[in-house]
């Protein structure tokens, strides 16, 4: 059915003839930005207070076991007009049908906007975001996001809860799996790539969804790595490290930006006026709507800022919060705060423009049932080019830990023992916030192994321990929505059976890591090595002296310091999502040659933690042997697996590095060379990583800041000069004062494979 409100075709008539009188683009922008406004404006004169305030409060739809529902109140409220927007709904009927109650019932006939956490993928799932971001493929992840809007759009969806993009130091925090890991400048690049692949050009166009920019801000530093905990951040450190992938995803130009839960230096985000409107809006220029994380004006209350409900609402709307999820807090409050005159109807206006001001650009004025199209869900939805393309992202994201003596790859002959619980598994190949995913879908790593080797080798399989036997764990994991068995089997019968297994096999892959529920939203752990009964399975398997490659599935970096030592190839696959087993096999079996580096660093042990390449020199920066100075008695400084590292089967030497000049002025550009050479016997992909670190600064300065980097592919044998340009933008810090600016004095550039084993050399900022 075709939208009935007649004024939008006046409006749009007029936007497209302001349009065609312009010949320069700019005009043209303007003028249907002119158009757009003064649709907005009119319909927002029409608009009752209470209107007005069901635009800015978003529901959830629930699913039943009968499929997707809505509670009956929230059906009157949208037939109300108390709704502006829906989350956790999808499907073609489903959608239309909760379209057509608001804009068939309601007087305005205001669209609602369909929002879901599609956070690496819709249907068809890609690896966990920590996981993509490992391939250090902005145009793959890019690309990722393009076919999650498309099958999210297909299945009626305009909005997306992505990208994520909390800086993380902390692998005990579990939603260190949504990010990109811990480096800001990477971080920031794949924050621009989301936006691009879910908005593209044009949000009007149906295939296209608004992201939404989260958690706005500073989530990722909770402290002790424990979910919705506290922040407490001076601003220096938020300046430099954390806010940076948040203001390029606004740059980028994602629509909507969504409130942290946690509190930062004693005021929450969703009530903090600074964060929201000073740094957001005037800073910034975000020119979209904020949306709250999930009942975080209620919770204002347990933070002890508020007192009750509708202290909680005048503080968060104040601060800059527009939309309101699933609190209830605006629908009961605001109208009597605007009435009392605690909140100005200009205030209210503002709020409700820019939720209007979305759903325009996104078409829904024009035709509210733009993205809800069957054909194309039906044509679209895991269709066989994104499935090849997940493999491909798939593959990109495996990092290479270890690999003595070149055990990796394996042939497809002999005998083949796939052992351990997340082998025979495809529930946890998608990983955590896979919404829509059907994990029946999922290749097993199993089923992956048996493809590739067809009749050529002989596969044995062996269960050998559950996910965990920590009962306390496993009872809350389940009590928490997982849906995790543990064998009837007790553990020493799974071990002795998987031992048996692996002596009558030359090579045991063993299958090892966590389920997907103990990483994600309230997920953190304290302790981050592989569940214990695993780690027994693992080393009655080392007893038998048999070859073993670990294969690794995880949401966050682990503790592996045991398995480092003992076990001679590591292989970290993460979640890689629905063609899971089929990426994991091409690597085992060398038919795609690993190329991922670490995003976030693995630490030695959890009371390393917080450990980051990045890192401060200290006034005693550790020396072996001298007692005072900065390190541990007991365990070393420097991460297990550090930033940027990943091996390949194939092995790249660097030259040393060449600067065409070694002093430059502020306007020139120096360009850094150097000679990769692949001196290994395949083919490969290298990701060269170049890092700086200002010798003498105002402020004090990280020992090494990642400033660029390429990804190349060098055949066997091949040379490549890889050119890196720097200019002083490249170099500049937040001074004392808080002001950006490139200081003279000297520098060193850094190049290499990883953050640790690099080439250097230096030159002078005039
Ligand atoms: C809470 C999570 O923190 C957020 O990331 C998510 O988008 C919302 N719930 C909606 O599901």
């Amino acid at each position: 059915m075709r939208y009935r409100y007649s004024i939008i075709s006046t409006w749009l008539l007029l936007g497209i003839c302001c349009m065609l009188l312009n010949t320069n683009t700019a005009d043209a922008q303007r003028s249907s930005d002119s158009a757009m406004y003064a649709f907005v404006n009119h319909l927002i004169s029409q608009m009752t207070i209470d209107e007005k305030i069901g635009q800015l409060n978003l529901l959830t739809s629930d699913m039943a076991v009968t499929g997707p529902s809505m509670r009956k109140q929230y059906i009157e409220d949208i037939k109300a007009g108390r709704c502006g927007g829906i989350f956790n709904a999808y499907g073609p009927a489903y959608v239309r049908h909760l379209q057509s109650l608001a804009v068939d019932s309601t007087r305005l006939h205001i669209p609602l906007l369909f929002g879901f956490d599609v956070i690496h993928g819709h249907k068809t799932i890609f690896p966990i975001p920590l996981a993509m971001a490992c391939s250090w493929d902005t145009s793959a992840i890019a690309h990722a996001a393009r076919i999650a809007a498309t099958e999210a759009s297909a299945d009626g969806l305009n909005w997306v809860f992505s990208p994520m993009v909390d800086i993380a130091r902390d692998p005990r925090w579990g939603r260190v799996a949504e990010g990109a890991g811990e480096d800001p400048y990477l971080g920031s690049l794949i924050a621009r790539a989301f936006v691009r692949g879910y908005q593209s050009n044009n949000l009007a166009d149906s295939q296209t969804v608004m992201a939404c920019v989260k958690h706005f801000a500073l989530y990722g530093a909770v402290e002790a790595g424990r979910e919705y905990n506290i922040v407490d951040m001076s601003r220096r450190r938020m300046f430099e490290d954390y806010l940076p992938p948040y203001h390029a995803a606004i740059e980028a130009g994602a629509g909507s930006v969504m409130s942290a839960f946690n509190e930062i230096n004693g005021i929450p985000a969703t009530a903090n006026h600074w964060l929201l409107t000073n740094l957001l809006r005037h800073k910034w220029h975000f020119k979209g709507f904020v949306v709250t994380d999930y009942n975080a004006i209620p919770e204002l209350i347990n933070h002890g800022i508020a007192a009750d409900t509708f202290q909680a609402s005048k503080l968060a709307f104040q601060a800059g919060a527009e939309m309101d999820m699933q609190g209830l807090a605006y629908i009961h409050t605001l109208k009597q705060l605007v009435e009392q005159g605690q909140i100005s109807m200009d205030a209210l206006d503002r709020a409700v423009r820019d939720v209007l001001i979305a759903k325009y650009r996104l078409g829904l004025f024009e035709d509210p049932y733009n993205r809800i199209n069957e054909d194309r869900a039906q044509r679209e939805i895991m269709s066989p080019d994104k499935l090849r393309f997940a493999r491909e992202m798939a593959r990109e994201s495996i990092v290479l830990l270890k690999n003595e003596n070149y055990l990796l790859p394996l042939k497809k002959t002999g005998t083949i023992a796939v052992i351990g619980p997340l082998a025979n598994d495809q529930r946890d190949m998608i990983g955590c916030w896979s919404g829509a995913g059907d994990w029946h879908k999922a290749v097993s790593i199993l089923e992956g192994i048996r493809e590739a080797v067809g009749n050529r080798a002989k596969i044995l399989y062996a269960l050998g321990a559950n996910i965990t036997d920590d009962t306390a764990m496993l009872r809350r994991l389940n009590a928490y929505g997982a849906d995790i068995h543990p064998s009837s089997q007790t553990p020493q019968q799974l071990i002795q059976e998987a031992v048996a297994t692996a002596r009558k096999a030359d090579v045991v892959v063993l299958c090892l890591g966590e389920s997907e529920a103990m990483s994600g939203e309230a997920a953190s752990r304290a302790d981050i090595h592989i569940p214990e009964n695993q780690r027994e399975l693992m080393k009655a398997l080392y007893a038998t002296g048999k070859p073993i490659v670990l294969v690794l599935s995880n949401g966050r970096p682990l503790v592996l310091t045991w398995e480092n030592a003992h076990i001679p190839a590591i292989l970290e696959t993460w979640f890689l999502g629905t063609e899971a087993g089929h990426a994991i096999a091409d690597v085992l079996f060398g038919d795609y040659n690993p190329s991922g580096k670490l995003t976030m660093s693995f630490p030695y042990a959890v009371g390393q933690i917080p450990v980051y390449y990045n890192h401060k020199n200290t006034g005693r920066p550790a020396m072996p042997g001298v007692k005072w100075t900065s390190k541990y008695l007991d365990i070393p400084n420097d991460p297990l697996y550090p930033f940027g590292y990943g091996l390949s089967y194939t092995h790249f030497r660097y030259s040393s590095i060449r600067l065409d000049r070694q002093e430059i002025m502020p306007g020139d550009v120096l360009h850094v060379r150097v000679d990769v050479t692949n001196d290994g016997d395949r083919d490969g992909i290298e990701i060269v990583q170049l890092y700086i670190h200002d010798r003498v600064a105002d402020v004090t300065q990280p020992v090494k800041q990642l400033k660029a980097f390429q990804r190349i592919y060098l055949k066997k044998g091949e040379t490549r000069t890889v050119e890196f340009s720097l200019t002083a933008k490249d170099l500049q810090i937040y001074d004392r004062h808080m002001h950006l600016g490139a200081e003279p004095g000297v520098f060193d550039v850094y190049v290499g494979g990883n953050s640790r084993d690099v080439q250097s050399a230096s030159f002078t900022l005039q």
